[in-house]
């Protein structure tokens, strides 16, 4: 078929021509912001789950709704490693966008006026330079949001910006996708502006998206964070939503799958969004006419695994170093796992506490997660596999 018009989308962050399965996510936002529309108390809310389920589809579709809205809405990603941008810088430079258009909503009221005012003493902390408050032609707010610490100044510019939000009819919501890399402090000064709105029963609201340990790392920035986020788990696609999104997108071209071919492509998805994308995206290309068969089907699949192996596994792979490869070889003979951590370190012939460093910078990379105490697993779907394949060749 012709590469030209394949509907599949692999790829972090790609929207699918098809968004399936996602309903009730979606229109758990759309609670919120109907209720903070009529002065309701609503929560904030947390998504989390393995890499490639898609979380971060689904916070810019959430995103675009509150802009559609014309919610004051910023949208950052959070970084890793030491050469990181400071969490402030990012969520200055992601507001900017958002206050200037704001800004040109017409002549701001008193609390427009002050958000803006704020946002700049906010980001002037981050760079003096002004860098951060380009189009943003207004006096800092003295004593507000410029304190240094983010944990006093993003509550400071959280309430102004709902207060803002709320002259105009509207709320405010930022949203964080990779919240995991936020550092203790960070989050707990997401923890602390969330609550301090909702205190002062103010429309401010984060929509975060991460990996599984997310809640944990909440629960210890914040004794409180368990009351204040709706937690809700993203996972694959049951069995009808997944056959909907390898089929619906090549319908609109014109194109059929028979249901042996399907099945091989959702047998080897396992459900899991990225890998359909994939293995469509690979079939579609290694079949010659409507309808995609089976034999398409296992080309494509094998193609797909190939294309995954170079890409999606490897360069997570990459990122460990010789010890956390060993430790990722000794958790793959558990398959997709869990794995004990006990059992790991007698496959290494190592103490268990010995391993603690090594467990640990893999959790810091986003390789793999503690599920419950004493057990480890991988954040990547089918990543055991993968090591084992290279482990044979
Ligand atoms: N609901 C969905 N239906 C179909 N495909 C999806 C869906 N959500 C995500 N995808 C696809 O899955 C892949 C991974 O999505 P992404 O949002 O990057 O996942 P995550 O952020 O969880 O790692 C992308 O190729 C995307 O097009
Ligand atoms: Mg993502």
């Amino acid at each position: 078929m012709d590469p030209r018009t394949n509907p599949y989308s692999p790829g972090a962050g790609v929207r699918p021509v098809e968004l399936v399965g996602r309903d009730e996510q979606i229109e758990s936002f759309e609670i919120v912001r109907s209720r903070a529309e009529a002065g309701r108390h609503a929560q904030s809310i947390v998504f989390y789950g393995l890499r490639g389920v898609g979380k971060t589809v689904l916070l810019n579709e959430l995103y675009s709704n509150a802009l559609r809205a014309g919610w004051i809405a910023a949208k950052i990603e959070a970084d890793l490693g030491s050469d990181r941008i400071p969490f402030r810088n990012q969520v200055a430079a992601a507001l900017n966008q958002a206050l200037r258009q704001t800004q040109a909503r017409g002549v701001p009221g008193r609390f427009v006026a002050r958000v803006l005012r704020t946002f700049r003493s906010f980001s002037l902390t981050a760079s003096p330079d002004g860098s951060f408050s380009v189009g943003i032609d207004v006096d800092p707010e003295r004593g507000r949001a410029d304190t240094g610490s983010i944990l006093a100044d993003l509550s400071d510019l959280a309430i102004d910006l709902a207060e803002a939000a709320k002259e105009l009819g509207v709320g405010s919501v930022l949203f964080i996708d990779e919240m995991q890399h936020l550092s203790v402090e960070e989050l707990g000064a997401v923890c602390q502006a969330s609550h301090e709105a909702s205190q002062r029963q103010l429309p401010f609201f984060v929509i975060g998206a991460g990996l599984p340990n997310l809640p944990g790392l909440l629960a210890e920035a914040k004794s409180y964070s368990e009351r204040l986020f709706n937690y809700a788990r993203i996972d694959r696609l049951n069995d009808q939503d997944a056959h909907a999104a390898l089929v619906l997108p090549a319908r609109d071209e014109g194109v059929e799958w028979n249901a042996d071919g399907a099945a091989v492509v959702l047998n080897a998805s396992g459900g899991y969004p990225y890998f359909i994308q994939q293995f469509g995206q690979t079939t579609w290309n290694a079949a010659v006419a409507s309808p995609i068969n089976e034999v398409d089907a296992a080309a494509g699949v094998r193609e797909g695994w190939a294309l995954l192996d170079v890409g999606f596994f490897r360069a997570r792979w990459e990122r460990a170093t010789p010890a956390e490869r060993d430790y990722l070889g000794a958790m793959a003979e558990d398959g997709d796992g869990p794995s004990s951590t006990g059992e790991i370190a007698n496959r290494l012939s190592k103490k268990a506490t010995s391993l603690g460093p090594t467990r640990a910078g893999l959790i810091s990379k986003g390789l793999v997660y503690a599920p419950e105490h004493g057990l480890i697993a991988f954040t990547v779907p089918g990543m055991a596999n993968f090591i084992s394949r290279q482990v044979r060749h």
